[in-house]
């Protein structure tokens, strides 16, 4: 289901307060109680059972019977509180249209003082036991992990656009709210839409890109021609939340990935000859 910006500005004050008491339960139910929220919004049982009908049919909220009456957020739920709050707290005064969708999120173009785009973090169940393994973080026994995830997905692609913007081209982080990201957009498209003009000059910059990144402490992790925007003002390296510092146990393999990967397009499309090897070994002998 994907969100429009009227039907978030068209939900109505008890919706929204149904949906953050949802939220609130959620960190000890898979199902929250109709009773909870019921306590909770201070709302009638009429009300209730008006609004949250309204919620399911926008595919915000879903409910259970059985082994007793509860309701849970879906991502759109979730969703729309975090756009909410970048409404409410003036970070963006219009949403647009879906600008790109990929494997974990949804980006949508948005207006704040100038063009943004707003990337709602939307990682599975299935994508989070990797976060587990890989970072080795991830409470026990948690309800609703997709929650978890997709708040510290956008968390720690927040974290690394921050460091970063100053001195690497990526977007520039404006504001975050639970999984989503306010961002500056980016004109162009990925890299795999674009035509080079001087390929051996975009990957070599590109390569320099990567150093400066690595010397600051962050590994792309997921560096391929789709998490780059080349336009009118060069290119931009997206997609972060992934990214690991280089005392991570695997920091060796994942920037060797990273470079083979975009290596291996350049190859293919534009025949450069590239050893990833010693393009790896030109980053990481330098720094040590
Ligand atoms: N700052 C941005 N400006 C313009 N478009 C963007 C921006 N960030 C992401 N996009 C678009 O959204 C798509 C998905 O974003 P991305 O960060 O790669 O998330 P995913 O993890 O889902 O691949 C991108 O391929 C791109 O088309
Ligand atoms: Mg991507």
């Amino acid at each position: 289901m994907t969100l429009s910006a009227d039907r978030i500005r068209e939900l109505h004050r008890y919706e929204l307060k149904i949906l953050r008491s949802i939220e609130h339960f959620m960190e000890r139910y898979d199902w929250v109680p109709l009773e909870h929220i019921i306590r909770n919004t201070r709302l009638s049982l009429g009300e209730i059972e008006y609004r949250i009908g309204r919620l399911i049919s926008y595919g915000m909220v879903k409910g259970t019977m059985v082994p007793y009456q509860g309701y849970t957020l879906l991502f759109g739920g979730y969703d729309s509180l975090a756009l909410a709050s970048l409404a409410h707290t003036k970070v963006i005064s219009a949403l647009g249209d879906i600008r790109g969708e990929g494997k974990e999120s949804v980006v949508y173009e948005a207006i704040a003082v100038g063009p943004v785009v707003v990337k709602l973090h939307h990682v599975g169940q299935r994508s989070f036991q990797s976060i587990r393994k890989n970072r080795g973080f991830m409470p026990e026994n948690m309800h609703c992990p997709w929650v978890f995830a997709s708040h510290y997905s956008a968390e720690q692609e927040y974290i690394a656009l921050k460091a970063l913007h100053e001195h690497v081209a990526t977007p520039v982080p404006i504001a975050m709210n639970r999984n989503a990201i306010a961002m500056s957009f980016i004109s162009g498209n990925t890299l795999n839409r674009v035509k080079l003009e001087d390929p051996l000059d975009t990957w070599e910059w590109l390569l320099g890109e990567v150093k400066k990144a690595y010397e600051m402490g962050y590994i792309h992790g997921d560096l391929s021609e789709y998490n780059i925007i080349g336009g009118p003002d060069g290119c931009f390296l997206i997609d972060w939340p992934q990214w690991v510092p280089p005392t991570h146990e695997n920091a060796d393999e994942i920037l060797l990935h990273d470079i083979t990967t975009l290596a291996a397009y350049f190859t293919r499309r534009y025949k450069l000859e590239i050893n990833p090897k010693d393009a790896f070994f030109s980053i990481i002998r330098q720094v040590r």
